[in-house]
């Protein structure tokens, strides 16, 4: 039995030295040292033996186990070692390769043009005022002197909250809510979204952007509200730019003005982007009705002031010839790269 144990060892011991692969060594671990492997076999016949033999036997078989066990772990440690280099060599990363380059993001057109208006006004004096989105009607219609039953509330349809809360159809609510924290002289623009409940198309989003203009003083007069106006347009497009006053109605302003810009592709002769008319609409304004000052507070006797309220994505599209709103709320990016 002795010589069997040894023979046994002397394999395992040369199998194991001469192993290349950790597969290949696990097998053999099984094959000599497993419940069923060789060494086993040979212990399971110890009660045979006499029992001097069996201390002497055990002993030796002992030994030789360990040896074994030594020698398979210290082969499977170096075959580890081995194949991490090999990984490592594989893995290497060549440091002169261009690197991914970082795509940076960009300004969309609605706020590249909104922040060169508010520089424009800024520079005029005007600060930016901020209004919620989500507002009460007697903000969005009321104090605007549109009460609950005028018809020109179903010019601007909304999306309803409450009876009593809605998304704003217009930025003018701001006025109201500056007149009533603000005493004169007031001269803010406020920018922000707005929303109707209009069906998408290539003029027309439920969602848009407007800017609004308030200016509240003594011995404010319409022709302070043009000259504004017309510094605005010409800083926008030109200084050749001029601008038309059309009267107009609107409830909140008396009297009222639509606005009209001298065509930028034809300079008002007149073309097939202006229609033929040489000016292009573009926003609404007039002087602040007496009745919007006094319901916030403000003597209508002793302050007059002019508004103004002018659409960003008309702006856009007249600046950049768009002929798709909807280019604009997209977020197609071989579009919104080209500004
Ligand atoms: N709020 C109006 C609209 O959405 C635009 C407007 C017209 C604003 C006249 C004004 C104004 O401030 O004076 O159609």
């Amino acid at each position: 039995m002795k010589q069997e144990l040894e023979k046994i060892e002397s394999a395992a011991l040369g199998e194991t030295a001469s192993c290349d692969s950790i597969k290949a060594l696990d097998e053999l671990r099984v094959k000599y040292l497993g419940k069923k492997g060789e060494l086993t076999a040979i212990l399971k016949q110890m009660g045979k033996l006499s029992a001097e033999e069996r201390p002497v036997i055990g002993q030796l078989a002992n030994k030789i186990r360990q040896d074994i066990e030594n020698a398979v772990s210290k082969k499977m440690a170096d075959l580890k070692a081995k194949e991490q280099e090999l990984r490592i060599a594989s893995e290497s990363i060549d440091i002169t390769l261009p690197g991914k380059p970082q795509s940076f993001g960009k300004l969309h057109p609605l706020t590249i043009v909104a922040n060169e208006i508010k520089e424009i006004f800024m520079g005029m004096g005007f600060s930016i005022a901020d209004g919620p989105e989500v507002e009460y009607d007697y903000y969005n219609f009321e104090a605007l002197n549109l009460p609950p039953d005028h018809p020109a509330r179903d010019t601007q349809d909304t999306f309803y909250i409450t009876d009593n809360i809605l998304l704003r159809t217009q930025t003018s609510s701001v006025q109201v809510h500056v007149m009533e924290n603000q005493k004169p002289p007031i001269r803010i623009i406020s920018p922000g979204r707005v929303y109707r409940s209009d069906a998408v198309d290539a003029t027309h989003s439920p969602l848009f952007h407007q800017i609004e203009g308030l200016v509240v003083d003594k011995g404010i007069t319409m022709a302070d509200l043009k000259g504004v106006l017309e510094t605005l347009m010409k800083k926008l497009y030109g200084n050749d730019c001029k601008i038309r006053l059309r009267p107009h109605h609107f409830p909140f302003t008396e009297p009222s003005a639509e606005v009209d810009v001298m065509c930028f592709n034809c300079h008002g002769e007149g073309c097939r982007i202006c229609k033929g008319e040489g000016y292009i609409e573009l926003l609404g304004a007039g002087m602040v009705h007496p009745k919007v000052l006094e319901g916030c507070g403000i003597d209508s006797s002793v302050y007059s002031g002019f508004a103004f309220g002018m659409g960003l994505e008309r702006i856009v599209m007249r600046r950049y010839n768009i002929s798709d709103m909807r280019l604009l709320y997209e977020n197609d990016l071989r579009f919104l790269e080209q500004f």
